[in-house]
């Protein structure tokens, strides 16, 4: 089901309905009163060969919003504007395409395009956000240049971009099945005394975001996670909570002979307190002293008894000679491949929705992704993941 809302991308509308229908799809156009204005639906018809929607009801006839809810297997909203967007986020059904979606059963993915400022806008990202915690999924907007001649993000992306995006996800639920994945996520705390820590601003976030996707995908996923306030939404991931490095170390070791890939997304402190006080440390003189022992190196430790079809995947995060220190790290840790987190970009790391990265294997030149959801970074590693067992076979 492809929905279209009264954008001017809404001309590209017919090169994805022409895609869907080629890649073997049945589609069902809806679109807004608005939608027509930019494309004829007489052009849509004839391209997706079946009638289009473009109302609840007509004079004498009245289309079942909840009979094509029911009946799509995806539903594909793109163009989506800034208004319907806003309509959808709060449950408006004042048309055929709002009407539907609020009726539909299936994934539904959507595909925004709006200007720069539009896009911007805290009440915009708020209703993407909310889309995206009702589970449908964004097609994110594209940099270029828009309408209003400004140029930036906002475009609608490419209908072959959105086409790609729904094969991922469609043989995604099984390109995993039967790998084992163990992943660290999150910070470790190392008590000093009772009441206080050494820790770090780790959210978490990225390591979930692999988790869900891995499991997405279908794989066994297990998640060793570090103190953090969140954890993972899917059932199926075993979660293991731990709060010092040496516990994360400890599970980690229990859990990797039986897995296929090891994703080492954790902040672990280098250090802990020599020894933590049993009772709370009373404030005395101008200073106080703490002394500090070296934590195990989990993934240095697992690069060590790494088996030929195991994959150990570590992060680095680094503030100068980033990338020459990320392939230093690749090749002490014995990885086989490393992401390096950009602290430079605005909207990247710590407690951040998105994240900027590159990927770096030995031999092969830096891949550097752009500023994406921290579930696209964990989509594009675990193709990069995947090529990795395609590359060995
Ligand atoms: N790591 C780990 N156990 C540790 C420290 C780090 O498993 N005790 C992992 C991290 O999860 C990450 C990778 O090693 O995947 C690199 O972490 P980083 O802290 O950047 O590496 P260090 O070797 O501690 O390097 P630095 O000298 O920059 O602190």
């Amino acid at each position: 089901m492809l929905g279209i809302t009264g954008s001017i991308a809404a001309y590209k509308s017919a090169l994805l309905t022409r895609l869907l229908i080629k890649a073997g799809a049945e589609v069902q156009v809806l679109m807004t009163p608005a939608a027509t204005s930019f494309i004829s639906p007489l052009t849509l018809s004839t391209l997706s060969r079946r009638s289009v929607y473009t109302q609840v009801s007509s004079e004498d006839s009245w289309n079942n919003h909840v009979d094509l809810g029911l009946w799509a297997d995806a539903m594909i909203i793109a163009p989506l504007t800034a208004t319907s967007l806003a309509k959808l986020a709060n449950g408006l059904a004042d048309n055929i395409l709002t009407a539907v979606y609020l009726s539909a059963r299936c994934p539904v993915f959507f595909a925004p395009a709006m200007d720069l400022d539009m896009w911007m806008h805290p009440s915009t990202q708020q209703n993407v956000k909310q889309l995206q915690t009702y589970g449908n999924h964004l097609i994110d907007v594209e940099e270029g240049e828009l309408a209003s001649g400004l140029s930036g993000a906002g475009r609608m992306a490419e209908p072959e971009h959105i086409v790609q995006a729904l094969n991922r996800f469609f043989n995604r639920s099984l390109s995993m099945s039967g790998k084992s994945v163990l992943i660290t996520a999150g910070p470790t705390y190392e008590p000093i005394d009772p009441v206080r820590f050494i820790g770090n601003h780790s959210s978490g976030k990225m390591g979930i975001a692999i988790a869900e996707e891995a499991a997405a995908r279908g794989a066994s996923v297990t998640l060793i996670l570090g103190p953090s306030a969140l954890q993972p939404e899917s059932e199926s991931i075993r979660l293991h909570r731990v709060t010092t490095a040496r516990e994360m170390y400890d599970a980690a070791m229990a859990a990797f002979p039986a897995c296929d890939v090891a994703i080492m997304a954790a902040a672990v402190a280098d250090y802990r307190p020599a020894t933590a006080a049993e009772e709370k440390i009373k404030k005395k003189g101008d200073h106080l002293e703490l002394q500090l022992v070296k934590n195990p190196d989990i993934a240095l430790t697992l690069g060590q008894s790494k088996t030929p079809g195991q994959y150990l995947i570590g992060f680095a995060l680094e503030t100068h000679n980033a990338e020459a220190h990320a392939r230093g790290k690749l090749q002490r840790k014995n990885l086989d491949l490393i992401v390096l987190n950009s602290l430079q970009d605005e909207g990247a790391g710590f407690g951040h929705d998105t994240n900027k990265v590159s990927l770096i294997r030995a031999g092969n030149k830096t891949r550097e992704l752009e500023l994406k959801t921290k579930r696209a970074v964990a989509a594009d590693l675990l193709d990069e993941i995947e090529s990795l067992f395609t590359e060995k076979n």
